[in-house]
């Protein structure tokens, strides 16, 4: 029987690759993971002390090597400079992770224009400049360029619009870079988690580490797992899309369009149903499952009255 690719070991032998966000994270792990697979890895982000330890425990546990290049992805002129260097230590390129990203995630009429600028500077012109720089020695390679979007890729986010908005331009711009490159035989992936263990969300002093539990939601492993699976395939395949969801996610949508307020008799939009949910400990996700059937108890903010709902079919 012929092997699997999984299988194979060292998969990414003789791969160069480079990764932004990668003082911590998803960016991290998916530093230590193409390592493991045989990848020489070039990191970046802007905390170098960061960076530096990162590296160092790389090159303990793999052998790789692994070069530390501080960039600001919002600064042209330094994306460049991290793919020049790149080249330059090790020669060639075969896959280009573009991860750095934030949300600053508050209704639009709560955010600033700094915070406007933060989110549109990083998500979107930071992987714009570094696909720029990087694509050209992907057609050289027919390598791979990941990006990470996220489930807000894909979906409505009434509670985070600017942020969404940003993820689905990510979305957007990968699938058509894969139009343009792909006769390059370069695959373009963009991977979409839901929320994943890590510091996003310093921002507005909600670390996902501090939020999450341990076992609630994905690891930033299995993303940059996800990644690695991205970027092992070879020609002519590509994976275009990979959607890393939490099982329990999509019953939020379901639950969606049945729910209204006892009150109003308004539709009780979803980002209600899972974000303020959340906020609500001890109720968190269960109020949205004990809806379908029943009435339920819903705290629409820890500081504010909470509200009663119930599925819309016993109200209209
Ligand atoms: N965590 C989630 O729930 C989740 C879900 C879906 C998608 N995502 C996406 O996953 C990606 C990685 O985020 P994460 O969850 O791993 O969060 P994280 O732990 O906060 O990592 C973010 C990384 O981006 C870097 N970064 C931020 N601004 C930068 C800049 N101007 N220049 C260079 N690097 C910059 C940070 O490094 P420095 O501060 O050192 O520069 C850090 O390494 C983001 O694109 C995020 O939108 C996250």
């Amino acid at each position: 029987m012929t092997e699997r690719p999984s299988q194979r070991t060292n998969p990414l032998a003789d791969s160069v690759a480079v990764i932004t966000g990668a003082s911590s994270g998803i960016g991290e792990a998916t530093a230590h993971v193409l390592a493991e697979d045989g990848a020489d890895v070039a990191i970046a982000a802007r905390r170098s002390d960061r960076l530096e330890s990162v590296a160092e425990e790389i090159r303990e546990q793999t052998g790789q090597a692994v070069a530390v290049i501080p960039t600001d992805v919002t600064n042209s002129q330094e994306v460049n400079e991290l793919v020049e260097e790149t080249i330059e230590q090790f020669g060639h390129l075969d896959i280009a992770v573009s991860n750095a990203g934030l949300g600053v995630n508050r209704p639009i009429t709560e955010l600033s224009d700094d915070d406007f600028s933060l989110m549109r500077d990083v998500n979107i012109d930071g992987m714009f400049y570094f696909a720029r720089a990087t694509i050209p020695h992907l057609c050289e390679t027919a390598g791979n360029l990941v990006f990470t979007g996220s489930m807000a890729a894909n979906h409505p986010r009434p509670e985070d619009a600017m942020y969404a908005a940003t993820k689905w331009w990510t979305r957007g711009f990968a699938i058509s870079l894969q139009g343009t490159y792909g006769p390059d035989g370069v695959a373009v992936s963009c991977i979409n988690p839901t929320e994943v263990r890590t510091e996003f969300g310093t921002q507005t002093d909600q670390k996902f580490t501090d939020r999450f539990d341990k076992g609630d939601v994905t690891e930033p492993i299995e993303v940059a797992d996800a990644i690695a699976f991205a970027v092992r395939q070879k020609q002519p395949n590509a994976i275009t899309s990979l959607d890393l969801y939490r099982r329990d996610k999509i019953a939020h949508f379901w639950a969606q369009s049945n729910i209204r307020h006892t009150e109003t008799n308004r539709l009780i939009p979803y980002a209600h149903t899972n974000m303020y949910c959340w906020y609500n400990s001890p109720y968190r996700w269960r109020p949205v499952v004990a809806s379908w059937g029943e009435s339920a108890f819903l705290g629409r903010h820890p500081t504010r009255p909470a509200v009663f709902v119930r599925p819309s079919h016993q109200i209209t």
